[in-house]
């Protein structure tokens, strides 16, 4: 007899229905799995062959093939053990139920308990779309997978368990989500009335948060680049929920999230060593795996030490930030992982730390800072559009008792800016000031008369690149936003073009 069971397999982070057919034949007794099973899939059969002997069933006797459906698609992981033990038990007549409307995912061990699998958020997604009723999966998954809503999610502990609901003796109660919970509440969160002084640093970031642009941070050793970057998902508009689910498909992929924290409701910051690989930021490998930049994903992505990143690093990252999306090519096909994200990246202005510092002489040659400023030019520092310099903080500054502004006051006017964006973007492929396309810049930016002039000299007397202008335009477009002006006034422009600190160090040089 043939039996069918529904199941899902992951690609990329999303997620496909996947059928697992039995038949069982007279014959020497042999066990087969087709269907472009990966390793883990074929060991399954020792795994599915002693939880049926331990949990009080037999082991059919005969030829039995199992076929994953659809065979183009790899199927990996451990996930088919559930859905092939209830085939076989099915097709061999140990267990009579009616599960066309249900569907089935689980690791098994030898003794027939459950074990957690990675990717059951992208799975109940594509479950419940697929119109199935009820979904089984381990119970240490079960909270992740209700959170989705609109489908019967049954936390499973044993085969045994599972057998007793089939046969309707003893019945599983489904799991509803606990998302209004507050999740993984921080003792100590990281807030900007932590940091004394920096109010130019400061306003640079509530501009990054508001028009979501990318930023550069220059300055000496301990002023603060670090402090004031880890900062900045305090001040970013809270996601919506449609972010939080597409965020957390990607750390449910990669079994990052646990039925205590199963909705990610913080903005990610991410901050990979500078010895990362270029696999590790971008993503990729022989089984593609997301990297960094996507673990960043509708968040902040830091790269401190930016000098210090190879070439290789961050010539990977460079289609990534301006798409969106990363994508990686494989025989089998072609996946992509979103990676909407702020890049922050900091720096010393030069090898010894101590470039245009009050206090300390910087002892590197003039050649030296020249070197170590062009490592970082090229194609993504193009994607840049703010460099800022973070001065050490001064004694007076540290040593104050005025009351520092707390992040959700600057939070409150980056959220009423990104407000107007979203309204003036609706009819448009980009939702912010950073992602104006070069067509509609001119249009978007609209500047008063002396706001041009300004800018007009500006351009000759800082030997501006039709590059910087661009940029210089859009910060402008989000000051003025912030400061809820329709028209871009002299002085946005004013304030915009400070936020260019590496214009004018290359202008400096040259002199
Ligand atoms: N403006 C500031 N207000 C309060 N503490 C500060 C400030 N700047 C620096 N610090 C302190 O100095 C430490 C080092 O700062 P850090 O962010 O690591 O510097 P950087 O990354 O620029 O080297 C911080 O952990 C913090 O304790
Ligand atoms: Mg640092
Ligand atoms: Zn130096």
């Amino acid at each position: 007899m043939v039996s069918e069971i529904n199941s899902l397999g992951i690609f990329g982070i999303d997620a496909f229905m996947v059928k697992v057919e039995s038949d069982i034949s007279p014959g020497l007794p042999v066990f087969d799995v087709v269907g472009l099973p990966d390793v883990a899939v074929k060991e399954s059969r020792n795994r599915v062959r002693s939880a049926i002997n331990n949990s009080g069933f037999n082991f059919p006797v005969g030829k039995i093939t199992i076929n994953l459906a659809p065979a183009d698609i790899r199927k990996e992981g451990a996930i088919y053990d559930l859905p092939i033990l209830l085939s076989i038990l099915i097709s061999s007549g140990q267990i009579r139920s009616n599960v066309s409307s249900s569907a089935f995912l689980g690791e098994l061990s030898l003794s027939g308990e459950l074990c957690k699998i990675n990717g059951v958020l992208p799975m109940a997604i594509e479950a419940k779309n697929k119109g199935i009723k009820n979904l089984y999966v381990p119970k240490e998954n079960a909270l992740e997978a209700a959170i989705v809503g609109g489908i019967n999610v049954f936390g499973v502990d044993t085969v045994r368990d599972l057998y007793l609901h089939l046969t309707n003796e003893k019945l599983l109660t489904s799991t509803t989500s606990k998302q209004n919970i507050s999740l993984d509440e921080d003792d100590d969160p990281l807030d900007f009335s932590q940091v004394r002084g920096q109010y130019r640093v400061k306003r640079a970031l509530e501009i990054v948060a508001a028009g979501g642009h990318n930023i550069l941070l220059i300055g000496p050793p301990g002023s603060g680049k670090s402090m004031l970057a880890k900062r900045l998902p305090s001040i970013l508009p809270s996601m919506t929920r449609e972010e939080s689910i597409e965020t957390t498909k990607i750390y449910s992929v990669l079994g990052k999230v646990s039925n205590n924290n199963c909705l990610i409701v913080k903005r990610p910051f991410r901050a990979p060593h500078h010895t990362v690989s270029p696999v590790g930021l971008s993503g990729g490998g022989s089984i593609p795996k997301p990297g960094e930049v996507t673990l960043a994903h509708n968040g902040v992505l830091f790269l401190d030490e930016f000098p210090e990143f190879t070439h290789a690093s961050l010539e990977v990252l460079r289609q990534p930030i301006e798409d969106e999306v990363v994508t990686i090519s494989r025989a089998r096909g072609t996946v992509t992982y979103p990676c909407s994200i702020i890049l922050v990246a900091a720096m010393n202005p030069c090898p010894c730390g101590y470039f245009g510092d009050e206090k300390r002489t910087c002892i590197c040659s003039q050649r030296a800072v020249s070197n170590y400023l062009s490592k970082i030019s090229g194609p993504l520092l193009d994607r840049i559009d703010m460099h800022v310099d973070v001065p050490a903080v001064s004694f007076y500054d540290l040593n104050s008792d005025d009351e520092e502004e707390k992040s959700e006051y600057i939070k409150q006017r980056v959220e009423k800016a990104r407000k107007i964006q979203t309204e003036r973007y609706k009819n448009q492929r980009f939702n912010c000031n950073a992602k104006i396309t070069p067509e509609a810049l001119h249009k978007i930016c609209d500047l008063s008369c002396n706001a041009e002039k300004l800018l007009e000299k500006a351009f000759h007397k800082m030997d501006l690149s039709a590059r910087a202008y661009d940029k210089i335009l859009k910060i402008s477009r989000t000051i003025a936003d912030l400061d809820s002006s329709e028209c871009v006034e002299v002085n946005h422009v004013a304030e915009a073009l400070q936020y260019r600190s590496l214009d004018k160090k290359y202008w400096r040089h040259r002199e």
